[in-house]
């Protein structure tokens, strides 16, 4: 094992198990080029307010650069023993320069150490993600501008509804996805302080200068209170949010190409590329991709609800518990960008059938609020032109009809004297859909104007 940065105070340490317990670095050690950073810009600090040497400090940088590029060249490899890599890397500058190395953590602790690292990370990772997000959003919006004309039915209650295009329900998936996006970003400017100098929890008696090293590594300024600093978690819990949010979004999506690709619905083809076969079934044709998307929702849920019920509860300041912050949390990340980089390709390689779901908007009477609203621009008022086109509705059914149009225009006057042969063409399914374009409505003008609107949003 090795050494601890406490073995000072305690004579006995725990045993290997106990150690092993509470090591962190399995978890924390993709934290080394933070932690890199975060050192640097602190010792930086310490030389320039004259707390330690400027050839210390030279000297202390210059080594840390090394680390650095052993790290990401596979030179080092990291001592699983470490209680986390906080201590490996102090352990390691220590190992090499002696009493210059034990300059490094004056002034500090690995309270806001690891706060900032973690910071650090997520001023890394968090545009990575809204980037995926953002080429999501850009493959089902040129998806969409290709399916401006594809009719579908849209459901309410998992029932026909009205005519849709496919680029409308596209546009409306990606509408929940730019705001995903936005949760991110806006995740962002939270966590953008720079907690370093808060040390344990009530800074130091050491003169440091807290916007210098906040300068230093790229932050607008550092965070308002000490103690806040090192144990505030709450970038963490707004993330997981976000990432179970998105996760969610995912899932209804995904269930909706799940639906699509049975023989039932019969309105997608997925890609073989996209699909797996069965160990048993040979006609098999599985979702699998879809159906692991959803269910890493179950997941991304339980990252978030991890990491509210760590935090609830505590005591301020620092308290160890903290430590499980960053499984959850990076687990969150992780599966966030890994399920959007399925999701994309999946859709972008589907083929939309057309043919079918065309077919399916004839005969579930997706045409009857037409016929009610036909009637009120004839001056019916809504609620009986309602009546009306239900009881049209129900002669189909009692005749064996599909659709409203199969009734001739005798019958349908003995329902109301307004109807006339022009309403032929206002319930065909294709005028339906061009007749909705209300601004955010199915009719091909109105989905460009949303795409255009979504992509304009996600240039910012
Ligand atoms: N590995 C620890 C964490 O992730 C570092 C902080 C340890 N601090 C302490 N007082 N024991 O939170």
């Amino acid at each position: 094992m090795a050494q601890v940065l406490w073995s000072g105070r305690l004579e006995e340490k725990p045993d290997a198990e106990a150690l092993a317990f509470e090591s962190s670095i399995a978890v924390d050690s993709r934290l080394a080029q933070e932690d890199i950073t975060g050192s640097r810009a602190h010792v930086a600090m310490l030389a320039k307010q004259g707390i330690i040497p400027a050839e210390a400090a030279q000297a202390i940088d210059t080594e840390l650069g090394r680390i650095s590029r052993e790290l990401a060249e596979g030179k080092i490899s990291i001592d699983q023993e470490a209680e986390d890599i906080h201590s490996f890397i102090e352990g390691l500058l220590t190992e090499r320069l002696g009493d210059v190395g034990r300059m490094v953590h004056a002034g500090r602790s690995r309270n806001d150490q690891v706060a900032v690292d973690l910071r650090l990370y997520l001023k890394g990772v968090v545009p990575e993600i809204a980037e995926e997000i953002r080429a999501t959003c850009q493959t089902l919006l040129d998806l969409a501008e290709q399916h401006l004309e594809t009719l579908m039915p849209g459901y309410t209650h998992l029932q026909r509804a009205q005519p849709v295009s496919l680029a409308h329900h596209l546009v409306a998936w990606t509408a929940g996805l730019e705001r995903d996006r936005g949760r991110f970003l806006d995740a962002l400017t939270r966590l953008d302080e720079c907690p370093l100098g808060s040390g344990a929890l009530a800074t130091s008696t050491l003169t440091l200068d807290r916007y210098e090293t906040a300068r230093g590594l790229g932050f607008p300024r550092p965070t308002v209170n000490s103690m806040d600093s090192v144990a505030d978690r709450d970038f963490a819990l707004e993330l997981a949010g976000a990432c179970a949010i998105l996760a969610t979004h995912l899932s209804r999506f995904c269930e909706d190409v799940v639906l699509w690709a049975t023989e039932e619905f019969g309105f997608i083809n997925l890609a073989e590329q996209w699909s797996t076969g069965s160990s048993i079934m040979p006609q098999k044709k599985n979702p699998d991709f879809a159906e692991l998307i959803r269910g890493k929702t179950g997941r991304q849920i339980g990252n978030l609800v991890t990491l509210l019920t760590l935090l609830k509860g505590l005591p301020y300041a620092y308290d160890r518990d903290l430590q499980e912050d960053k499984e959850a949390l990076f687990d969150a990340l992780d599966t966030a960008r890994a399920t959007l980089r399925m999701f994309r390709p999946m859709m972008a390689t589907a083929q939309f059938r057309k043919d079918r779901m065309e077919a399916a908007c004839v005969g579930g009477f997706l045409e009857a609020t037409d016929v009610a609203e036909y009637l009120v621009r004839k001056g019916l008022p809504f609620r009986k032109a309602h009546e009306v086109a239900a009881q049209v509705v129900r002669d189909c059914g009692a005749a064996g009809q599909r659709s409203i149009a199969e009734r001739t225009l005798e019958e349908l006057r003995s329902r109301s004297e307004l109807f006339d042969a022009d309403l032929y063409e206002v319930i065909r399914p294709g005028t339906a859909l061009r007749n909705r374009s209300r601004s955010g409505g199915p009719a091909p003008e109105a989905v460009q104007a949303q795409i255009a609107e979504l992509r304009r949003r996600l240039e910012k």
